[in-house]
């Protein structure tokens, strides 16, 4: 997607051909850096600390991780040892793990002396099909808004959305925001809720920022506020990204995601997700039991970010000292409460035969 009219993508090779060039995501809205990784312990610290993030994303830098490990030391112990750090940055959005698992399949059985250009090919593969992926999400979301519009006759469609599944959660396009930029270019009057998403803000700093540059009109809400604009009839249909969706449909989601789909559900609003083939965990078959909720720092919740009035970004303090602070990252939305799943595949219920209609090599296992 395009930035004051240049094409950017949120990872991408430099012009070197080796470096890795990302958007640092924790400098945005107000500064818009990037930063050039030239070590696999850089990438594992870029997705640490969330420079990059979002499911899609996090995959791809990790394997873009292993191909600056083989660069450096293409032995059998390095690649083990990448893997193995990367694995262990963050623990629930499972693309990280099919992504380094693509990646081991790939280099194992080659000869070191093969293995970088091995391994830059398999990352820019998994970096491409990641960006025909969301868009053919965005086409398949399409028909939703459009429908909406119709049933409107042309009026503006309020869709509500967690988060950031935006292109900078992926590689292009986004997910949950993929139908909204199709439909937007296509003509339809789209409008998006955009919940702030506490503690990290990514709605209100990144989703915010993504739809504006693009010229989507959107409005900026704080998390609690969705419900009351639900029973109010200002929000036609949900939209959502997801972190890891398990084979029976249960969706794991930043946090907050579950008390909006229960508040659609108390009011008849569709709730759909959003998601590429990669984000479906087909090992994992109940969500809430099963699905490893990272627990982030406690500093998240207490200590905010944001531009002075004279332009410096400066960091604020919220809570009283002493006061402990908790901040599960994720929650799992139970597939009953998920009206669609949308894919690169097409549309399907949130269920164990909606997606082995879609995935029908993943029928048994
Ligand atoms: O903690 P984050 O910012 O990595 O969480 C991101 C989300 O929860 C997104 O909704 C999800 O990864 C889908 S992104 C296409």
């Amino acid at each position: 997607m395009k930035v004051n009219g240049i094409h950017w993508r949120p990872i991408q090779l430099a012009d070197d051909g080796w470096r890795v060039t990302i958007i640092d995501q924790t400098k945005l809205p107000h500064h818009f850096e990037t930063v050039d990784l030239e070590t696999m312990d850089q990438a594992a610290h870029a997705i640490r600390a969330m420079l990059v993030r979002g499911a899609p994303l996090i995959g791809a830098t990790a394997a873009y991780g292993v191909a600056l490990a083989m660069r450096s030391d293409a032995s059998d112990s390095s690649l083990d040892a990448a893997i193995d750090t990367l694995a262990r940055t963050r623990p629930t959005a499972v693309n990280l793990f099919w992504a380094l698992e693509r990646m081991r399949t790939a280099l194992h059985n080659r000869p070191p002396s093969d293995r970088a250009e091995i391994a830059y090919q398999t990352a820019s593969e998994i970096a491409e099909e990641d960006v025909r992926i969301c868009e053919a999400i965005g086409d398949n979301g399409l028909p939703l808004l459009k429908e909406i519009s119709e049933r409107k006759a042309g009026n503006r469609v309020n869709v509500l959305t967690h988060c950031n599944a935006g292109w900078l959660a992926t590689v292009d396009w986004g997910t949950a925001l993929s139908p909204i930029y199709k439909a937007h270019d296509a003509g339809i009057d789209v409008h998006v809720w955009v919940d702030e998403t506490r503690p990290r803000n990514q709605g209100a700093s990144l989703t915010a920022w993504e739809l504006g540059a693009h010229g989507v009109p959107h409005t900026v809400i704080v998390d609690n506020a969705g419900g009351h604009l639900m029973q109010h009839g200002q929000v036609d249909i949900c939209i959502t990204g997801t972190d890891r969706t398990t084979r029976t449909g249960d969706v794991c989601n930043k946090i907050g995601t579950y008390l909006k789909a229960l508040a659609a559900h108390d009011n008849g609003i569709p709730f759909h997700v959003a998601l590429p083939g990669p984000t479906i965990d087909w090992s994992v078959r109940d969500g809430v039991s099963e699905i490893p909720i990272e627990e982030r720092s406690g500093d998240e919740v207490g200590i905010l970010s944001g531009r002075a009035e004279d332009g410096s970004v400066v960091s604020i303090s919220v809570l009283p000292e002493g006061s402990p602070a908790g901040n599960p990252a994720f929650d799992v939305t139970p597939a009953r409460l998920v009206t669609g799943l949308i894919t690169e595949r097409g549309r399907c219920a949130a269920s164990e035969a909606g997606l082995q209609g879609l995935y029908p090599e993943k029928a048994d296992g």
